[in-house]
């Protein structure tokens, strides 16, 4: 596989595949060898907030590639966030209820559509739920990532991005402004959400030095925007405010984080599928630092409210990291991304995508999620 002979004879043959079990070979493979005429995604978790909008993008652009919207519908998940596309785009996008657990399903809708690539955004993704209960966290967020990779291993996949957070790196200190996470920064996880998504960019990581796995791995700060779903602090807030309910502000309202309009973060991932190298991590960030006390006192001044009838400090996370910030030099001086929104601009837009789609999340507001909000914030 090493040799000349061997290169040339992939060439010969044309087959990006030849190359497959040797990881230094895909730098070659990329140059010269043939990808196949039609790219063909399956893209997980695509129901949800940050999956519908890159589908959204995709389809928008006429980006010349087939998508399998694959996600298993749970409380997160919501096929009206892509209904619309899959009306207008027949061709260009299809679905299926599955779950990435499940190999034979995901073995079958491989050969059945083709797959070439994977972009993998399926997760269990919000903190408090994991502090609720990690076994969903565990079994989507580890075993279905191992799952999906022995999948793609074994159909031989020609990239798979592994769609990751800066939480497994931890927390920073809010008197060292000038620290942030760069790709170096060690994995110190402190939530089962974070310490789950971890195990699973772990796993990644080892697919690619063993087994020479074509792999991508983004990590992204908060991302706000259209179809978030209300159990987030921006899109929670947002409509308590519109429902002329009270906020929930976790302990002193002073944590930090850096927070990139959900569109930016596609446009991201999109150009590390694209241009990215293989087995490298790639931090994802809006170099937008605000804590959730000055994102609150936006909205209510957005919203015409008043903060004293507006705001309920309540009990802390436990466990609440308190600052997160990302150095995003690696992805802009490599491959010449970044943000290309501004916060004060895409909050107001945010605000009234909630303002003219109020049936979307008053139906998700009701039934189950009452039950969750309860046992979330009751007495606390
Ligand atoms: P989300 O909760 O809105 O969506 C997750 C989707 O995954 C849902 O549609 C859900 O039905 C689906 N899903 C869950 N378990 C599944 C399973 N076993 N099989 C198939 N589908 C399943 O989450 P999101 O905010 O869109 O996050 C998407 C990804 O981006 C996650 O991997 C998350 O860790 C990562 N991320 C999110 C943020 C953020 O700010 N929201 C920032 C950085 C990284
Ligand atoms: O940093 C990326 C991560 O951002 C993603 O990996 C996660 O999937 C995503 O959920 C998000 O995690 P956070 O925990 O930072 O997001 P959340 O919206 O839950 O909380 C943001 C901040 O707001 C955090 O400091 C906790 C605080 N908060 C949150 C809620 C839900 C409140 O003060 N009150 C609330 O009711």
């Amino acid at each position: 596989m090493n040799g000349e002979n061997d290169s040339e004879k992939s060439r010969e043959t044309g087959g990006v595949h030849e190359f497959w079990a040797d990881p230094t070979s895909w730098q070659f493979s990329r140059v010269s060898g043939k990808l196949p005429a039609m790219r063909s995604i399956m893209v997980t978790g695509a129901a949800g907030f940050i999956g519908s909008n890159f589908v959204r993008l995709l389809v928008n652009r006429r980006e010349a590639v087939k998508l399998l919207a694959l996600d298993k519908l749970t409380y997160a998940g919501n096929l009206a966030n892509i209904g619309d596309l899959l009306k207008s785009h027949p061709e260009q996008l299809a679905f299926a209820r599955a779950d990435i657990c499940d190999a034979g399903e995901i073995e079958r809708l491989w050969e059945l559509h083709k797959i070439t690539e994977v972009v993998h955004f399926a997760a269990e993704s919000h903190v408090d739920r994991s502090i609720l209960g990690s076994g969903p966290f565990v079994q989507t967020n580890v075993v279905g990532t191992q799952v999906l990779l022995d999948v793609a291993k074994a159909n031989k996949v020609q990239k798979f991005l592994q769609v990751s957070t800066d939480e497994v790196y931890g927390t920073l200190p809010e008197d060292k402004p000038e620290e942030k996470f760069t790709e170096e920064t060690p994995l110190q996880p402190n939530s089962p959400y974070s310490a789950s998504k971890a195990a699973g960019d772990c796993l990644v990581r080892s697919y690619f030095h063993t087994f020479g796995l074509p792999v991508l791995t983004t990590r992204c700060s908060n991302n706000y925007g259209p179809y978030h779903f209300p159990e987030k602090l921006i899109p929670l807030f947002v409509t308590n405010l519109m429902e002329g309910k009270k906020v929930p502000l976790y302990g002193d309202g002073m944590n930090i984080r850096d927070w990139l309009y959900v569109e930016d973060h596609c446009e991201a991932i999109w150009t590390v599928l694209n241009k990215g190298r293989f087995g490298e991590v790639y931090n994802i960030g809006g170099n937008n630092e605000i804590t959730n006390r000055k994102i609150t006192e936006t909205l209510i001044r957005e919203m015409g409210r008043k903060w004293d009838d507006s705001v309920q400090y309540v009990k802390d996370r436990p466990g609440h990291d308190r600052r997160y910030a990302i150095d995003a030099g690696k992805i802009k001086r490599e491959l010449g991304w970044e943000p290309k929104h501004r916060f004060d601009e895409a909050i107001k837009t945010t605000i009234q995508w909630y303002r003219d789609h109020q049936d979307w999340w008053r139906n998700i507001k009701s039934g189950e999620y009452l039950k969750y909000y309860q046992q979330q914030y009751a007495g606390r």
